[in-house]
C-alpha cells in the first residue's frame, strides 16, 4: 500500500484551485461571444484542424464579424514548432488578441503554443474528451521531439463546452478518446499530490464516461445521443480538471513515450496501456483501485477497463496501433529515463513483462492468471 493509502487518520494534503470559467451545456455555443466580452477580448484567432474547418466557420459565424481576426486551419497532432510559429505570426499579422481553439488536444495544444510565446488569452472549445483545456500542460515538438512543460499563461481562460460539438466525432474515436479521459482520473486517484476533491472528480468522472461511451457506442439517437455526449464532456471536463490538478504516474509515462518515441496514436495508446498499468499498480493502490472499480460497475479496475475498451470495439493491443514488437526493450528503457512517481516501483523485468502484456493484448486477470483473447 502507498503512504498516500496506508492511514485511516486524516490525510494531509494541499488543493489549489485556478481561475478559469467553465459554461457546459447543450447550445452553450451561442454564449461564446459574451465569454469574450466578458474577458475584454475583441479580436480572436480562431484556430481547427484542416478537417474541422466548418466547425470553426460556425464558431466564426456566431463570433460575429467584428470579433474574428481570422482563421488558422493547420493544427496537427503533437504542435510542431513549424506550425506553432506560422500560427504564432498569423495572430500577430492579423493583430488578435485571443485565441479561440475549436477542436481537441491536438488544437488546444496549438493555443496553448500562442499562449506561451505571446501571452495572448486561449478560449477552448473542446470537441474531443482528452482534457487538454483543463491543464496549464502545454507540449511542442522540434526535430521528433516533444517538449513538455507547465505555465499558467497557457491555461484557457474559459472553456465552453457544447455536446452538439461532439456529435461528429467518431464512435471509436470516441470511445477511445474517453479512456483517454478515464486515463487522468485512475492515475489522480492513486497520485502522490492527489487530494479529497479532486478523488471526488475522479470518481464522478470515471463514472459518467463508464456509462455514456456505452450508450455513444450503441448508436443512441436523437435526444438520448445528446444526453450520452453531454455525459462524456461531463465526465471529460472532470476528469481533464484532475490531470491539470495533480501529478501523474506510470500510465502517463509509459504512453507519452509510446506516443512520443514510437509516434503511436494518442488516445489509442492510452486505451491500450491503461489496463496494464492498472494491473501493475493493483496490489500497491488497492483503495485507489477499488474506486475505480466502483466508478466503472466491474468487479475489478485493470479488468473493468480493459472489458469496456474490447465491449466498444476499442483496440487492446499496442501490436494493433502500430507498435513493433522489436521495439518494447527500447520503449522500457526510456520509460525507466526520469519516472513519474508511482504507487509500484518500477522494475525493469515488471515494466518488461508489462509492454508485453499491452503488445498482445493480454485481458489482466484479477486472479493473476494469464488469459490471451487470441
Ligand atoms: N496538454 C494537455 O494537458 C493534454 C491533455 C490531453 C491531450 N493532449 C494532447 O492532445 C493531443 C491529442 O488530442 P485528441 O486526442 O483530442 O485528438 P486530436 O485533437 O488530435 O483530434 C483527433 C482528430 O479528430 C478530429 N476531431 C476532433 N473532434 C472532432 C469532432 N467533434 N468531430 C469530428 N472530428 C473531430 C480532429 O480534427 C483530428 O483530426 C495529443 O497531442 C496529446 O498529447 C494534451
Amino acid at each position: 500500500m502507498t503512504e498516500r493509502e496506508s492511514s485511516d487518520a486524516m490525510k494531509s494534503f494541499i488543493y489549489a484551485s485556478r481561475a478559469q470559467r467553465v459554461v457546459f451545456g447543450p447550445g452553450s455555443l451561442a454564449g461564446l461571444a459574451a465569454e469574450l466580452d466578458a474577458l475584454g477580448l475583441r479580436r480572436a484567432l480562431v484556430l481547427c484542424t484542416p478537417p474541422q474547418r466548418a466547425q470553426a466557420e460556425r464558431v466564426s459565424a456566431l463570433l460575429g464579424a467584428e470579433r474574428v481576426a481570422g482563421i488558422f486551419d493547420q493544427a496537427v497532432m503533437h504542435v510542431p514548432i513549424e506550425i506553432a510559429r506560422q500560427a504564432q505570426q498569423t495572430a500577430r499579422e492579423l493583430g488578435a488578441d485571443c485565441a479561440v481553439a475549436v477542436g481537441g488536444g491536438s488544437t488546444i495544444g496549438l493555443g496553448k503554443a500562442i499562449a506561451l510565446d505571446s501571452g495572448l488569452p486561449v478560449i477552448a472549445v473542446p470537441t474531443t474528451y482528452a482534457g487538454s483545456e483543463m491543464t496549464p500542460i502545454y507540449g511542442i515538438t522540434e526535430a521528433g521531439l516533444k517538449k513538455t512543460g507547465k505555465d499558467d499563461r497557457v491555461l484557457p481562460r474559459s472553456v465552453v463546452y457544447d455536446p452538439e460539438l461532439s456529435l461528429s466525432l467518431p464512435v471509436t474515436m470516441s470511445v477511445t478518446s474517453g479512456i483517454n479521459a478515464i486515463a487522468h482520473a485512475a492515475e489522480g486517484l492513486y497520485s502522490v499530490e492527489g487530494n479529497p476533491i479532486m478523488d471526488l472528480m475522479a470518481q464522478e468522472g470515471i463514472r459518467a464516461l463508464a456509462q455514456a461511451l456505452p450508450a455513444i457506442h450503441a448508436g443512441a439517437g436523437g435526444e438520448d445521443l445528446l444526453q450520452a455526449r453531454g455525459d462524456a464532456l461531463y465526465g471529460a471536463w472532470l476528469c481533464g480538471t484532475v490531470l491539470g490538478s495533480v501529478g501523474m504516474a506510470l500510465h502517463h509515462k509509459l504512453c507519452h513515450t509510446l506516443g512520443g518515441s514510437f509516434n503511436l496514436p494518442h488516445a489509442e495508446v492510452h486505451t491500450v496501456v491503461l489496463p496494464q498499468a492498472l494491473a501493475y499498480n493493483a496490489a500497491a493502490a488497492p483503495q485507489a483501485m477499488a474506486r475505480i472499480a466502483a466508478a466503472l460497475g466491474a468487479p475489478d479496475a485493470a479488468a473493468g477497463v480493459f472489458d469496456l475498451a474490447h465491449t466498444l470495439g476499442a483496440p487492446t493491443a499496442l501490436r494493433d496501433i502500430g507498435m513493433h514488437e522489436e521495439d518494447l526493450d527500447r520503449a522500457c528503457d526510456i520509460a525507466l529515463q526520469t519516472p513519474y512517481p508511482n504507487p509500484r516501483p518500477l522494475e525493469r523485468v515488471a515494466l518488461r513483462a508489462l509492454l508485453q502484456d499491452a503488445y498482445e493484448g493480454k485481458r489482466p486477470h484479477p486472479s493473476g492468471a494469464t488469459i490471451r483473447p487470441r
